[in-house]
């Protein structure tokens, strides 16, 4: 299963201000386009552009990832289907220019703002995490973004934010899988402030070097390495600062099952299955199972930020 990542000629590589710009860029700092519903884009690059960025080491394991083919067909989108192959089927009918985010809440800055302007001068990296869904799948990945926090930030939170919320597009036109009943949508997610800070939670536009393919998240989705994967919300328009927890998709849909906080964690098991083992997407079968991590194997970097938590109880 498990090769390089695959490799890109220079040529193919697009600049960053070419992948994500629109014909005519914006000037002018973050903070003076609050409250701003900013133009359309005009000119979307393909889907499948090459990235610029950096590898960064420090921040990646040493697991060779996945290949691409393993799990660019295998995907959990739940707006276009609740199977692993309709996301790579049906997301093409998914927009991801214009997209802007609405940023609220507990924040100075707040107001919409488009992609590209979020994007600007945000020098991307490549990181390569482990991913773990909460149903005992695993996968390693080479993304390709910049940490959450440096976003954050600039929207300066106030002291109140003690929660971070993420709302994925709500259009059941472009997301058929919306128009059943499966999920209370839109998809929402949400972290503790600290978690949203913390330097491996990651906010992602691509994957083995390229623009996000749609079914994987398009334009913008979050991953946290160290929860079960559905934390990890595709195609945000929404960021919101709180200072209650926020109500997410899976703790509303089934509370018992899935609770807010998702870490990984072998000795608590979902009520319906083991958690103690899972199985890496793309290995040979026999190969396949191996035990799973707490923090999926990134209990040095975050278990202090639970200390003193009864981690059955907030599961
Ligand atoms: N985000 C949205 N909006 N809708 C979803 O159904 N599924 C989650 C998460 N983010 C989901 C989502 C789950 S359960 C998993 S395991 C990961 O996305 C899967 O990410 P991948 O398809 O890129 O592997």
């Amino acid at each position: 299963m498990l090769t390089r990542v695959p490799r890109i000629a220079p040529s193919e590589i697009t600049p960053p201000e070419v992948y994500f710009s629109r014909r005519t860029l914006l000037a002018g700092a973050l903070a003076s386009m609050a409250s701003a519903s900013l133009p359309a884009v005009e000119g979307a690059p393909p889907a499948q552009s090459a990235l610029g960025y950096r590898r960064n080491p420090q921040y990646s394991v040493s697991e060779p990832p996945n290949r691409l083919e393993d799990i660019a067909g295998y995907n959990n989108f739940y707006e276009f289907g609740t199977d692993k192959e309709s996301p790579s089927r049906y997301a093409h009918t998914l927009r991801t220019r214009p997209w802007s985010v609405t940023v609220q809440g507990e924040a100075e800055v707040r107001g919409s703002f488009n992609l590209e302007d979020l994007l600007k001068g945000q020098a991307l990296e490549e990181r390569i995490y482990r991913f773990r869904c909460v149903e005992a799948w695993s996968l390693v990945v080479p993304w390709v973004g910049f940490p959450l926090s440096d976003l954050l930030a600039r929207f300066k939170p106030t002291s109140n934010a003690k929660y971070v919320e993420f709302t994925t597009l709500y259009d059941p036109a472009q997301m058929p899988g919306q128009r059943s009943g499966v999920l209370n949508w839109p998809y929402v997610e949400g972290l503790r402030i600290d978690e949203a800070m913390h330097p491996l939670t990651l906010m992602v536009v691509g994957l083995y070097g390229r623009v996000l393919p749609n079914q994987d998240g398009a334009p913008l989705r979050l991953i946290v390495p160290w929860k079960y994967g559905f934390k990890s919300i595709k195609s945000i328009v929404q960021i919101r600062f709180s200072a209650r927890q926020p109500n997410t998709a899976w703790n509303v849909a089934a509370p018992q099952e899935y609770g807010f906080y998702a870490n990984v964690n072998p000795q608590v098991d979902h009520p319906r299955w083991s958690q103690a083992s899972e199985r890496r997407i793309g290995a040979p079968f026999l190969a396949a199972r191996q035990p799973t991590l707490p923090f999926n194997g990134y209990a040095a970097q975050v278990a202090s930020l639970y200390q003193g938590m009864d981690l059955r109880r907030y599961f």
